[in-house]
């Protein structure tokens, strides 16, 4: 999709000509559910985006439009919802609230929002929607804020509005991922690093194309055990304040002293942290066995000890091994179904999505879908200069 393709759409449906901004999914090579422990992710942005076209209106209205879903949504702009409403656009009008609270004039717009990000395929659709509708709603009243400070209002909005008690790296990797590079990122401080992706070197992303209803509840329910096993790690040890700041020495220590859900979670989180730290090392100095190892260990570990797997991911993760130039795989994102991350030497990619295909739809019975991905940059205006259309 390009920027005259969504202004065209925009000027069908409303007779003006929008600015448009741009935020991509993600697929997370490892790291995984480490964010909202205070701990190590590192994702990439990939080419899979929503767009979020705006114009102002007179009349105080927000009026929400997308092809994708039918019926136009409408609001006052100074009386949003302050929770969620059910309406796909739940994630454009938690922002919008979110960003109104932080005191941003939110005024009437005209907005087209069109995605290409496949929904509940763990790809960060939600992610991308809430930073392009944040560009888009800030560009109304010429707000500025870094982009680190948009990732966290997004986030907010996820949190507080929609209600899934996400962490920080969807938002985060949507706002600063860069092209053909990783983005290890320390979900406490928020420092990130940049590793360049060695050229030659595919993401074919599986889709099972199954999602279990658990997802949100388990989520959540995950999160709460990381909270009892700090409680815990903190009356052994007060600096304890995130499952990050327990060494594996400390973990080893401790471990049999918890009940059994807890300790598998927090076992989990702790030499994920370790993995994903590793996994930057090997990434950067080219050490792509290593890395392939951690990501199976990584999965191996989200199957067994966090329990975020589900058959067809597991199926889907042996598919690939043995398949020429696979280098390692693993799930990505929350769980319960959506994606596998594969790297895989460029060569073979194309071949490797057709046969891991072919043993998934043997094995399942379900036909599923693979993308070779890109690592591409993050969100940003991609409106043409009138003078350039
Ligand atoms: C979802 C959440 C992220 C992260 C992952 C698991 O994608 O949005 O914040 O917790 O699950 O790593």
């Amino acid at each position: 999709m390009t920027a005259s393709d969504i202004a065209a759409r925009f000027e069908r449906r409303f007779g003006q000509s929008p600015r448009t901004f741009r935020a991509p999914g993600r697929v997370n090579l490892i790291g995984e559910h480490t964010d909202y422990n205070e701990g190590f992710v590192m994702p990439a942005a990939v080419q899979f985006s929503t767009y979020v076209a705006i114009a102002p209106r007179a009349d105080g209205k927000l009026l929400i439009h997308s092809e994708q879903f039918p019926g136009d949504l409408e609001f006052d702009a100074d009386r949003l919802p302050q929770q969620r409403t059910g309406a796909w656009c739940d994630y454009v009008l938690g922002v919008a609230a979110v960003l109104q609270k932080r005191g941003v004039d939110i005024a009437g717009a005209n907005i087209l929002v069109h995605g290409d990000v496949p929904i509940g395929a763990g790809l960060s659709s939600s992610a991308a929607i809430e930073v392009a509708s944040a560009l888009a709603l800030m560009s109304l009243s010429s707000t500025q804020l870094p982009l680190p400070e948009i990732a966290k209002l997004c986030r907010r909005a996820e949190n507080e509005f929609v209600g899934a008690r996400v962490g920080i790296m969807d938002q985060f990797v949507s706002c600063m991922g860069k092209a053909g590079h990783a983005f290890f990122l320390d979900c406490r401080s928020l420092d990130y690093k940049l590793v360049p992706i060695p050229s030659g070197i595919e993401l074919v992303v599986c889709n099972t194309k199954v999602k279990h209803d658990l997802a949100t509840g388990e989520y959540n329910r995950r999160r709460e055990e990381c909270e009892e096993g700090v409680r815990r790690f903190a009356k052994w040890n007060p600096t304890i304040h995130a499952l990050r700041d327990v060494s594996v020495e400390m973990l080893h220590q401790h471990v049999r002293d918890l009940p059994e859900i807890i300790a598998k979670r927090c076992t989990h989180i702790v030499l994920e942290n370790q993995r994903t730290l590793e996994a930057a090392d090997a990434l950067a100095a080219g050490d792509l066995a290593r890395l392939g190892t951690l990501m199976r260990e990584s999965h191996d570990s989200l199957r067994d000890l966090y329990e975020v797997s589900c058959r067809e991911l597991d199926i889907m993760v042996d598919s690939a091994e043995g398949l020429p130039g696979f280098i390692g795989g693993r799930m990505t994102g929350g769980g319960f179904g959506g994606c596998t991350i594969n790297l895989v030497r460029e060569e073979d990619a194309e071949n490797f999505a057709a046969q891991i295909a072919d043993r998934y739809r043997k094995a399942t019975g379900i036909e599923p879908q693979t993308y070779l991905c890109t690592a591409e940059d993050g969100a940003r205006e991609i409106s043409l200069s009138p003078s350039a259309r």
